[in-house]
C-alpha cells in the first residue's frame, strides 16, 4: 500500500533569471490567520466571452442582456464573480481586444444602460462583475491613434513611433505574437508603429505619463459604474525597451512553440517598469474602490509572477495547469512551486480560457472530473472558462469562418476560435445560444451539442455541471478549501496526486486517482477523517481511518481529524 508524507516547501530565490528586477519592491507580509481572506480569494470566478455566451436579440452575436438573462444559471452554479472579456466599441479584429473607446459598450453587445442593469442584477445575487482592461494597445480605429499619426498633434507620443532603417525596412527585428514583424508603416506619419499583436492593435506608449493617466481614467469610469475590478490584459507587456535594439535569437527554441519563441522577446517586452506602473497608478486607483486586479501574465518565470503580485496585482494568473501535460507528477510540481512562491495562495487558477484549446479536448472527457476537482480544491482562485463546466470541446470552424487574427499570420492550426464557439445551452439548432440560424452566428455551434449542453446536464446528478455545483458548495462550506495553506505530500504512487489544505481550525486532504486501477493509500500519520465528498460514492459523509481505497479515477475530499491519545493509545 502506498503512503503519502507531508513535506516542506522552500520559497525559491526570486531573482535567478530573466529581466531587470526592481530592488525597491518590498515583499508583502504573509497574511495572519485572523485576517479574513478577501472575496476574490474565496469566490469562484467565471469567464464570459461575450460574443458567444448568449444572444438575446437574435443578431447572432452574444450580448450584455444575454449575460443578464443567465445570471440565475451562474448563481446556481455557485459563481461569486464574472469576468467579461471586452465589450467596448471595437472593430473586432481581435475579438474586442482591439478597443476603439474605453468608455462605452459596443452596440453589438448593447448599451451602457444594459451594462448598468447587468451590474445591478449581478450584485443583487451577491455576484461581482470584473471587466477586461487592455492597456498595452488600442484599436487602430481609436481616435487617439488617428490623432497620433499627426507628428505635431498633442498625442504624437501616445504610441510607439520610430524611423525605419535607411534601406526602408522596419526599425528593428522585433516580432509580433501573432506572427511577423511587430512594426507597420504609417504613410500618414512617415514612420513605423509598434504592435506586439496585430497591426490593427498599435501599442500605446506607457512610458508617457499622460497615457498612464488615460488608463486610470478608463478604470475610474468603470469603477464609478460599479464594477468590482479588472482582469488586466497582458499587464506585464505594457512597456517596451527604449533602446529599440534587435531581439537576440533564442537558442532554446523548440519546434511547436509559438514562432515568437525563436527570439528573446522577453528582454524587450517584459520590463520592470510595468511593476512601477502597477504600484504607482493601478493600485491606488483600485484601492479607492476596494476593487480586485487579476493579471494576465505571459511568458515570464515564477520570479516575474511574484514581482507582479508584490507590485500589487491581487491575482496573477497561473496558466501552468492549462499548458502543462495533465499528469499527477507534473501538476504536483506546479502546485508545489506556486505554493512555495506565494504561500497565501493569491493567484488565479486557469485550466482553460479563450486563448487555448478546450480543456476537454486537451485532456479527454474522462479526465474532466479530476480537473474539475483540482480546480475547485487547489489553492488559488478558480476561474472557470464558459462551457468548461459542462466539458465543451473544440468546435469545428469551416475555413471561411475563422475570426482569430492569428489565422491570417500563423495559419489555421493556431486558431483560437474552436475554443470560442457558442455556449451550448440545449440541443436546439443554435444550442439555445441564439434565435438565428447557425450561418449567421458570430462563430458556428460546435458539432457536439447533443448531450453536451446545460439542459441535458441539469438532469443528471453525476454530470460535470452538477459536479461543479457540488464543489462550489463544498468550497463555500469549508474554510480550508477557500483560504487554507497548501500542504505538499511526497507520493509513493505516481498515479495519485494528493495534497492538503489547512487553516488553524481545519485540515483537509484531497486525493485524486489518475489511474484506471483501484489504488490503496495510507493516509498521513495514520489519521482518520470524514469523507466530505467523493466522485464515486453518493453516501454522503463517511468515516475513513488509516487508509483509503480509491476507485479508478476517483477523487475524494477528506476532512482530517487529529488522532487523540489517551494513555498512549490513539483514540478517535
Ligand atoms: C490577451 C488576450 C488575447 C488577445 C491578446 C491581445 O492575451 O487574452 O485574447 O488576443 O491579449 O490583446
Amino acid at each position: 500500500m502506498a503512503a503519502i508524507r507531508a513535506e516542506t516547501l522552500h520559497r525559491p530565490t526570486l531573482n535567478q533569471k530573466g529581466f531587470p528586477l526592481n530592488p525597491n519592491i518590498v515583499p508583502l507580509p504573509e497574511r495572519r490567520e485572523t485576517d479574513k481572506a478577501p472575496w476574490w480569494q474565496e469566490a469562484v470566478i467565471y469567464q464570459i466571452y461575450p460574443a458567444t455566451f448568449k444572444d438575446s436579440n437574435g443578431d447572432g452575436v452574444g450580448d450584455v442582456r444575454g449575460i443578464t438573462q443567465k445570471l440565475d444559471y451562474l448563481s446556481d452554479l455557485g459563481v461569486g464573480a464574472i469576468w467579461l472579456s471586452p465589450i467596448y466599441p471595437s472593430p473586432m479584429k481581435d475579438g474586442g481586444y482591439d478597443v476603439a473607446d474605453y468608455e462605452d459598450v459596443d452596440p453589438q453587445f448593447g448599451t451602457l444602460e444594459d451594462f448598468d442593469t447587468l451590474v445591478k442584477e449581478a450584485h443583487a445575487r451577491n455576484m461581482r462583475v470584473v471587466t477586461d482592461l487592455v492597456m498595452n494597445h488600442t484599436s487602430d480605429k481609436h481616435p487617439w491613434f488617428e490623432e497620433s499619426q499627426d507628428p505635431h498633434s498633442a498625442k504624437s507620443d501616445w504610441y510607439v513611433w520610430a524611423d525605419g532603417k535607411p534601406d526602408g525596412s522596419p526599425p528593428n527585428n522585433w516580432q509580433s505574437f501573432f506572427g511577423g514583424p511587430a512594426w507597420t508603416y504609417s504613410e500618414r506619419r512617415g514612420q513605423w508603429y509598434l504592435h506586439k499583436f496585430a497591426p490593427e492593435q498599435p501599442d500605446l506608449n506607457l512610458w508617457n505619463r499622460d497615457v498612464q493617466d488615460a488608463m486610470v481614467d478608463a478604470m475610474t469610469f468603470w469603477l464609478e459604474r460599479g464594477v468590482d475590478g479588472f482582469r488586466f490584459d497582458v499587464i506585464d507587456h505594457t512597456f517596451h525597451a527604449q533602446d529599440l535594439a534587435d531581439m537576440g535569437r533564442n537558442p532554446r527554441y523548440q519546434e511547436g512553440q509559438e514562432p515568437i519563441e525563436q527570439f528573446d522577446w522577453r528582454e524587450k517586452y517584459l520590463l520592470s517598469q510595468a511593476y512601477d506602473f502597477i504600484r504607482e497608478k493601478i493600485v491606488p486607483t483600485l484601492e479607492a474602490y476596494g476593487a480586485v486586479s487579476i493579471g494576465e501574465i505571459r511568458g515570464g518565470d515564477m520570479a516575474h509572477l511574484v514581482r507582479i503580485h508584490e507590485a500589487g496585482v491581487h491575482l496573477p494568473i497561473n496558466f501552468d495547469f492549462k499548458d502543462a501535460p495533465f499528469e499527477p507528477t507534473v501538476l504536483k510540481r506546479i502546485a508545489d512551486a506556486y505554493a512555495a512562491a506565494l504561500p497565501n495562495g493569491e493567484w488565479a487558477t486557469v485550466f482553460g480560457c479563450h486563448d487555448s484549446p478546450r480543456l476537454a479536448t486537451k485532456i479527454g472527457e474522462e479526465r474532466m472530473v479530476i480537473a474539475t476537482v483540482l480546480q475547485h480544491t487547489l489553492p488559488g482562485t478558480p476561474i472557470i472558462y464558459q462551457g468548461d463546466e459542462i466539458g465543451m470541446k473544440n468546435g469545428y470552424i469551416p475555413a471561411n469562418r475563422h475570426r482569430d487574427p492569428q489565422v491570417l499570420r500563423l495559419g489555421v492550426e493556431w486558431s483560437r476560435d474552436p475554443a470560442r464557439t457558442p455556449m451550448q445551452w440545449d440541443d436546439s439548432q443554435t444550442a439555445g445560444f441564439s434565435t438565428e440560424g447557425n450561418g449567421h452566428l458570430y462563430l458556428p455551434i460546435g458539432d457536439n451539442r447533443n448531450g453536451l449542453n446545460v439542459r441535458e446536464q441539469e438532469k443528471y446528478p453525476d454530470s460535470l455541471l452538477n459536479l461543479n455545483k457540488a464543489l462550489t458548495r463544498i468550497r463555500k462550506e469549508n474554510p480550508a478549501l477557500r483560504e487554507g495553506r497548501y500542504v505538499a505530500y511526497t507520493m509513493e504512487d505516481n498515479n495519485v496526486f494528493a495534497f492538503g489544505r489547512e487553516t488553524d481550525k481545519q485540515q483537509v486532504l484531497v486525493v485524486t486517482n489518475f489511474s484506471d486501477e483501484q489504488e490503496r493509500l495510507r493516509i498521513p500519520d495514520n489519521s482518520y477523517g470524514v469523507r466530505l465528498f467523493s466522485t464515486h460514492r453518493d453516501n454522503g459523509e463517511s468515516f475513513v481511518a488509516g487508509s483509503i481505497t480509491l476507485e479508478p479515477r476517483e477523487c475524494c475530499i477528506i476532512d482530517l481529524r487529529p488522532v487523540l491519545h489517551k494513555n498512549g493509545v490513539a483514540v478517535a
